[in-house]
């Protein structure tokens, strides 16, 4: 694919009902217990966002008819389930910063709307399922699981997803089958795992939904730099949510969901067994005790153990 064609995931409607369905049905609890409703927070924090929009109001002189077409977007946002979508694209990256200044271990970044729960549950080495003839640059991701002391993580789990090589995500898209380049690979007693997958692409959110449109209408970039997202968890440790993105991708730098890091960079290299690549990454999880005790921001503390 080039960069000037524009690969959805999917179209709006299909993908954001799906990913309003899993948003609604709370599946991703390894994350957070919820929150809670506390009438100061509240009036705090949703004051806040209410002045923002007033502010723009009146700074940029909003119009009537330009308030009617808000109010229109917003109701299309929800026919078409588009919350998750937009959400995660325009905002989970400031609350992913804001919680990642007092976790410790291995750098994290956003979910995003595309994970899905009960995936194949594989053993390492492991090959995610696949077509007989899935396209793309076959690649291995590899590395270990281990605390912040050093000590390997046996058994730690690496819940992997990413796009085919056009974009697709299975669950979102017509095109792939269910469960395509999706698997929880269980790591071996060294907190060790190898993964065999294919080389993602990168792509545009839905096009044909408000959020998309949106983006389009303010001249925005579309895309995502090619990325592949994990879960890596382990029993007593603060499960680290995070993507791989790979040099040389042209949308570094300009992703539409705010979600590229330096640190999360790979440089895949070839492996001498036909176009077969590979790179190694090591992951660091915190003890879930460590965060609870030091709600310090990490850069502040006197002693830090440096993340990957
Ligand atoms: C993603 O990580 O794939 C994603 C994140 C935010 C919005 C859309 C997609
Ligand atoms: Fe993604």
């Amino acid at each position: 694919m080039t960069t000037t064609e524009s690969q959805s995931v999917s179209d709006a409607v299909t993908a954001g009902s799906h990913a309003t369905d899993i948003a609604r049905s709370g599946a991703a609890t390894f994350r957070t217990a919820g929150g809670g409703a506390d009438e100061a927070r509240v009036a705090t924090v949703v004051g806040a966002a209410l002045e923002g929009i007033r502010s723009a109001i009146r700074e940029h002189k909003v119009t009537y008819e330009e308030f009617d077409a808000f109010k229109r977007w917003l109701i299309s946002v929800s026919d078409t389930g588009e919350w998750p979508l937009f959400l995660d694209v325009y905002l989970e990256f400031e609350v992913e910063k804001v919680a990642a200044e007092t976790q410790d271990g291995s750098v994290g970044t956003i979910l995003g709307p595309f994970w899905l729960d009960g995936q194949a549950q594989l053993d390492s080495p492991a090959t995610l399922p696949m077509r007989d003839d899935e396209p793309g640059t076959p690649m291995i991701l590899a590395g270990q699981v281990t605390a912040t002391d050093g000590t390997p993580l046996a058994g730690a789990k690496v819940d992997i997803w990413h796009t085919d090589d056009e974009g697709w995500y299975s669950g979102f898209a017509a095109k792939p089958p269910a469960g395509n380049l999706r698997g929880v690979v269980t790591c071996d007693d060294q907190g060790r795992y190898e993964i065999h997958t294919r080389r993602p692409a990168p792509y545009t959110i839905p096009l044909d939904g408000p959020t998309g449109q949106m983006t389009l209408a303010a001249g925005w970039s579309p895309w995502r730099p090619a990325h592949i997202h994990l879960l890596v968890t382990a029993p007593g440790h603060r499960t680290l949510t995070t993507q791989l993105f790979f040099t040389g991708d042209p949308y570094l730098g300009h992703d539409v969901a705010s979600a590229d890091k330096p640190e999360l960079t790979l440089d895949p290299q070839p492996t001498g067994n036909g176009d077969e690549v590979r790179s190694d990454r090591d992951f660091v999880l915190e003890a879930e005790g460590d965060r609870i005790q030091d709600s310090t921001p990490i850069g502040q503390r006197s002693s830090t153990s440096e993340a990957q």
